[in-house]
């Protein structure tokens, strides 16, 4: 089977109550107000784009996120606080994570003064889990993936009348994930004036790494909304072992991926896209890849050992998964097909996001070592 799925987008999307959540700056104006706000760094890499033969390669850099090494928190931190503003009694949240998405929920209700109480999926490494420990007011590891995680979070929150705030949306559960998308919509916001200029944005392709899909579909509504027919391509990068996305696209409708959720790439080894963030991307993205491991990896490793006057970008496995689907386009003979769908070129400029830093150490060393 092809590692690709090539789809044909719209360039309008219809409004409904989702995109109403979605339609203004009231996330981005909320994130600006907080104390240690500030925009995060959006770099070019010059040589590395001259040695994989494209014009730009632009880098959007979210490990300088709220000293969190993270974008996920852009999410959270609104939802917590729209939720917050309707019932402030609310005293506990709860989510199923593979990490990040815990930090950054935990980390709000800090700074909000309540509890939180995080689930991991049987997946989750050491490292991650102490970082959580450290932050959380309760983690549990279950023996579960996380799907099945997500519904343990769920059925939990209701049962203990906690506030669930997860990232992925199901059928009735919507509302509070439209507000995390929203959430992470600030990013673009930021790129106003750099790359998303007036008519046309300065960039032809951007890619996405996905898991549940929210934060690419927060990426595709921004740039359809924006710029119609003059938007960038849109390409989603998946692990070939959790390809939700990929496999929902094949088999023309969502579903759970079938593989074997072994991959580096924590962040995206996820399970059903978001029911929400999945008809944004049906009709929205231009294209979906899945990658192994190994261009994960080769992908880190490009940001770290940096060529001449290139910057040096620590990036985590999934934060560089962006980076290492440009990388599969370029160098992958199979995907000739792929290139020309979405006019990859010796003239493309390309848009991609470090979503996190080392968020695992131990793991971020071992894949740097020479
Ligand atoms: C570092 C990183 N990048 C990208 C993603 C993908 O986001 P989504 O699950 O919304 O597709 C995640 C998800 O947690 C992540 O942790």
């Amino acid at each position: 089977m092809k590692d690709f799925f090539l789809n044909n987008p719209i360039n309008k999307l219809r409004h409904d109550n989702i995109h109403f959540i979605l339609d203004n700056d009231d996330a981005f104006n909320y994130h600006n107000q907080l104390e240690d706000y500030s925009k995060t760094p959006m770099v070019q890499l010059n040589t590395l784009a001259k040695k994989l033969g494209v014009n730009k390669i632009f880098i959007k850099d979210e490990s300088k996120r709220f000293g969190l090494n993270a974008y996920k928190v852009l999410g959270a931190s609104y939802a917590i606080y729209k939720i917050l503003s309707k019932n402030p009694k609310v005293s506990t949240f709860c989510t199923a994570t593979d990490g990040n998405h815990g930090i950054a929920v935990a980390w709000s209700c800090n700074m909000n003064k309540k509890e939180s109480v995080i689930y991991v999926p049987k997946e989750t490494s050491d490292e991650r889990i102490q970082n959580l420990t450290a932050i959380a007011s309760r983690v549990y590891k279950t023996d579960l993936n996380y799907e099945e995680t997500c519904e343990l979070a769920k059925t939990t929150s209701e049962r203990m009348n906690w506030q669930l705030v997860q990232d992925t949306s199901w059928e009735g559960y919507k509302k509070i994930p439209a507000y995390i998308m929203s959430g992470y919509l600030t990013q673009f916001k930021e790129l106003e004036g750099e790359i998303n200029i007036i008519d046309k944005p300065k960039a032809d392709i951007v890619f996405f790494q996905t898991g549940v899909g929210s934060w690419g579909a927060s990426g595709i509504w921004y740039y359809l909304n924006r710029y119609g027919a003059n938007r960038p391509k849109i390409v989603l990068v998946e692990p070939i072992e959790s390809a939700g996305v990929f496999e929902s696209f094949i088999n023309g409708k969502r579903i759970s991926p079938n593989g074997s959720f072994k991959t580096i790439m924590a962040g995206l080894n996820c399970g059903i896209p978001s029911k929400i963030a999945w008809e944004i991307i049906r009709h929205g993205c231009d294209a979906c890849l899945r990658i192994s491991d190994k261009y994960a990896k080769e992908a880190m490793r490009s940001f770290f050992y940096n060529l001449n006057s290139d910057p040096k970008i620590t990036s985590g496995e999934s934060g560089a998964a962006g980076l290492a689907g440009l990388m599969k386009c370029i160098k992958d003979k199979s995907l000739d097909d792929l290139r020309a769908h979405i006019g990859l070129s010796s003239e493309s400029r390309i848009l991609v996001f470090n979503t996190e830093g080392d968020t695992d150490k131990e793991s971020f060393k071992s894949l740097i070592k020479n």
